[in-house]
């Protein structure tokens, strides 16, 4: 492989202090994730899906291990690692939602420093992609979940970062959106992207080139690669 990986997670660990007791959330996760590469993140409830996310999104400190986004450290190089992702991590609260959805995403595109002319490109191209040209002019607050679903992953998607970070991306979508995504997804990563989803959804999963599985559950895989494979 050339250049650096996507993504590495090295013996990846966090723990909570929960009523005095340490409590781990993730346990010694490792992983390499390539340029170009789909990983699904399996595991059942509170498995520490969302907590890698996160960590990885730089919202939250692991407490030991590493989490490497091509060659930037989470922890230390946060705002560098920022430029170079794209994050949906759950739609609630997440957007302005008394701001149409098309506001959300211009604001967004400019809080990702995307200027005008692009944006004007993007947010039309994404909505076609996606199917959510109908949602745009309408305030967030009445869109459905399954369209907030999707607004977020357009967002997660503005400036075609290298890295797509995505918490249930299919969680709450129809049979058309789901496909409109995975072929969103598939998309990017054959333009040498790489995305890394948390999904309870196996057939997704094994759609997907890597399978990290998460707090030792048996997730009966259907398909697809594991990690360390
Ligand atoms: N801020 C926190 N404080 C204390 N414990 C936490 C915190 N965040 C997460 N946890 C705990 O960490 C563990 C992993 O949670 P996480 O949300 O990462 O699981 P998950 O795999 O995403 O689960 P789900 O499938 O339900 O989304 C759980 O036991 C959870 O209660
Ligand atoms: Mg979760």
């Amino acid at each position: 492989m050339s250049g650096p990986a996507a993504l590495r997670l090295e013996r990846l660990s966090k723990s909570y202090v929960v009523r005095g007791r340490e409590a781990q959330a993730l346990a010694e996760v490792s992983a390499s994730v390539a340029p170009g590469q789909l990983v699904a993140v399996v595991g059942p409830n509170g498995a520490g899906k969302t907590t890698a996310l996160r960590i990885i999104a730089t919202l939250v400190r692991p407490s030991s291990g590493r989490a490497i986004v091509l060659g930037r450290d989470v922890a230390r190089e946060q705002s560098a690692v920022r430029r170079l992702i794209g994050v949906s991590l759950g739609t609630g609260r997440s957007f302005y939602m008394r701001l149409t959805a098309q506001h959300n995403l211009s604001f967004f595109a400019r809080l990702k420093g995307i200027c005008s002319s692009r944006i004007a490109l993007e947010i039309p191209r994404l909505a076609a992609e996606l199917d959510i040209e109908r949602f745009l002019p309408r305030p967030t607050r009445s869109l459905s979940r399954g369209a907030l679903a999707r607004l977020s992953v357009a967002r997660a998607c503005l400036g075609e970062p290298r890295l797509l970070v995505l918490d249930e991306p299919f969680a709450s979508v129809d049979e058309h959106a789901r496909e409109l995504l995975w072929n969103a997804l598939e998309r990017r990563a054959r333009s040498g992207r790489s995305v890394v989803l948390a999904t309870h959804d196996l057939s997704i999963a094994a759609r997907c080139d890597l399978v990290v599985e998460l707090g030792g559950g048996r997730a009966g895989m259907p398909g697809g690669k594991r990690a360390g494979e």
